[in-house]
């Protein structure tokens, strides 16, 4: 018996050794496999040959891609427009007779379409349409079928109650990404509308922006919605490209309220450590003035672990942008105190090191402005360049409109409307060597539904009537019978 046992044990081994032994053997037999992988993407799907075509002229990025861009105001729109830069065909639906709501917003010149609209749907297609008409519906299937990305940034559940929900754009197109720009995710605010300011109280920033003794200040710059357009157009790319492997579309949420924060992350960070003391970098510190249990407003301190502040130059406070930001970066301070005369303070301990320095900050940023106000801010520019220290001049917006080198970059283009002549416009801040935007004209209301209708969705002259006629791609019911 123990014997037989052995012997089982033995055949046992030497059949659970076999297969090993042939993997060996196949894995040596690799190599052509080997060489094949090496040309694979990250997708393990195999690229093409590099292009023998010069830069810039072998196409651009996002061509081949459709977009049904059912956005409005601005979050989507910033989205969109992006997408059109990269080379996207961008088919913007809008309500017949009315439009994107922002087409009237701010108008600056009667009977053109506002800059607020124009200056956000640059490269776009427009095509008016009820999405509540039965046509109008039947329209909107057919665009579904005919493109890769629907974006939206409707109030929550108004793409539902078109009767668009994810479930019935799967069906017709499984490949179709929806992206959606909301308010706030899941969660107690979820059915809020939300504005640009709204999403900056609501994401952390007007809490952390102003002054310690002053009220919550939201900014300029429209973190909300232009911000979280871009997190969208992101989202999209990123789907596009899984969509490669996975031959699937799916759901792309940005909540504004998440945008905000992602971009106030450093804030998040002094968050938790404050728990372990005071934030020293904080001018609130140096002055001696306790911190609470939350982030307070650090008026114009520095984000980072280098201490800044916005100093007068030469023309302030009269001139209301002669001013400049000036870091005290910690390698450059021996170029500081030579600049501002102030030589013995490089050697000086109460003044040698940062950590000296830091309760000082406010006397030090005094004695460096008594200098820059000797300047111009583009002389401060100039002079501090030249040795390392960073600095930034406070650019007003006229300034920013006539600054040769923006044009010269396409940062800032000059577009010509036919309602409204020529205007100014900031072009695509993403500066791609092989994908170069050109900035064209946004679309007047409505303007490209023919072209849409009959060579997108390859409708035959008797449809594109029958639905004409139906009244779902002009002014709504509503307003017909008003009149
Ligand atoms: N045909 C027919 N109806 C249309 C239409 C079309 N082509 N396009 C839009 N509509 C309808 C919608 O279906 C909706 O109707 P419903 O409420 O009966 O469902 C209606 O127009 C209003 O849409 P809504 O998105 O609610 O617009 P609003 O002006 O009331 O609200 C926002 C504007 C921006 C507050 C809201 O859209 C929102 O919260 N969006 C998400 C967050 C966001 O992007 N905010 C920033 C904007 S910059």
């Amino acid at each position: 018996m123990a014997k037989a046992k052995k012997k089982a044990k033995a055949k046992a081994k030497a059949a659970a050794k076999k297969p090993a032994r042939k993997v060996v053997k196949l894995a040596a037999r690799k190599p052509a496999k080997k060489a094949a992988a090496k040309k694979a993407n990250g997708n393990g799907a195999s690229l093409p040959r590099p292009s023998n075509k010069p830069y810039g002229q072998a196409g651009k990025a996002l061509d081949g891609v459709r977009i049904l861009d059912f956005t409005h105001v601005q979050s989507g729109p910033t989205c969109t427009q992006l997408l059109a830069w990269f080379g996207a065909d961008v088919i913007k639906v809008e309500r017949p007779g009315v439009g994107d709501i922002t087409r009237g917003q701010l108008v600056d010149v009667k009977g053109a379409d506002s800059l607020y609209f124009t200056m956000l749907n640059h490269n776009k297609r427009s095509i008016t349409i009820d999405s509540k008409h039965p046509q109008g519906k039947r329209v909107l299937n057919e665009l579904i079928k005919k493109c890769d990305v629907l974006v939206e940034n409707f109030a929550p559940g108004a793409l539902d109650r078109m009767g668009l929900t994810w479930e019935h754009i799967n069906k017709l197109n499984p490949r179709m990404i929806v992206a959606s720009v909301k308010g706030f995710g899941p969660g107690p605010y979820e059915d809020c509308k939300v504005y640009e300011n709204v999403a900056q109280c609501a994401g952390g920033s007007a809490s952390t922006t102003g002054f310690r003794d002053g009220p919550p200040l939201v900014t300029g710059a429209q973190i909300g919605d232009s911000g979280t357009g871009l997190h969208l157009a992101l989202g999209i790319v990123a789907a596009l490209y899984q969509r490669n492997r996975t031959g699937r579309g799916q759901k792309v949420l940005c909540a504004m309220q998440d945008g905000v924060l992602n971009l106030a992350r450093v804030k998040l960070r002094d968050q938790q450590r404050l728990q372990h003391g005071p934030l020293t970098e904080y001018s609130q510190y140096g002055e001696g003035i306790p911190f609470h249990d939350t982030v307070p407003r650090a008026g114009n301190d520095s984000g980072g672990g280098q201490p800044g502040w916005i100093l007068k130059c030469k023309g302030a406070p009269e001139d209301p942008n002669a001013y400049i930001y000036f870091i005290t970066q910690a390698p450059v301070w021996g170029a500081i105190c030579d600049l501002i005369g102030e030589p013995a303070w490089k050697t000086d301990p109460e003044y040698a090191t940062p950590r000296a320095r830091l309760p000082k900050l406010k006397k030090i940023f005094a004695r460096i402005e008594e200098w820059t106000m000797t300047k111009s801010k583009f002389e401060v520019m100039e002079i501090c360049n030249k040795v390392d220290i960073p600095v930034g001049p406070i650019l007003s917006m006229k300034e920013i409109a006539e600054e040769e080198s923006l044009r010269k970059t396409g940062t800032v283009v000059e577009v010509d409307h036919p309602k409204r002549g020529k205007y100014l416009t900031v072009g695509n801040p993403i500066k791609m060597s092989d994908s170069i935007s050109e900035v064209k004209r946004s679309p007047l209301l409505g303007e490209h539904t023919d072209e849409i209708l009959s060579d997108v969705l390859g409708f035959k002259a008797a449809e594109v009537a029958e639905i004409k006629n139906s009244g779902a791609l002009s002014a709504p019911a509503k307003e017909e019978k008003a009149a």
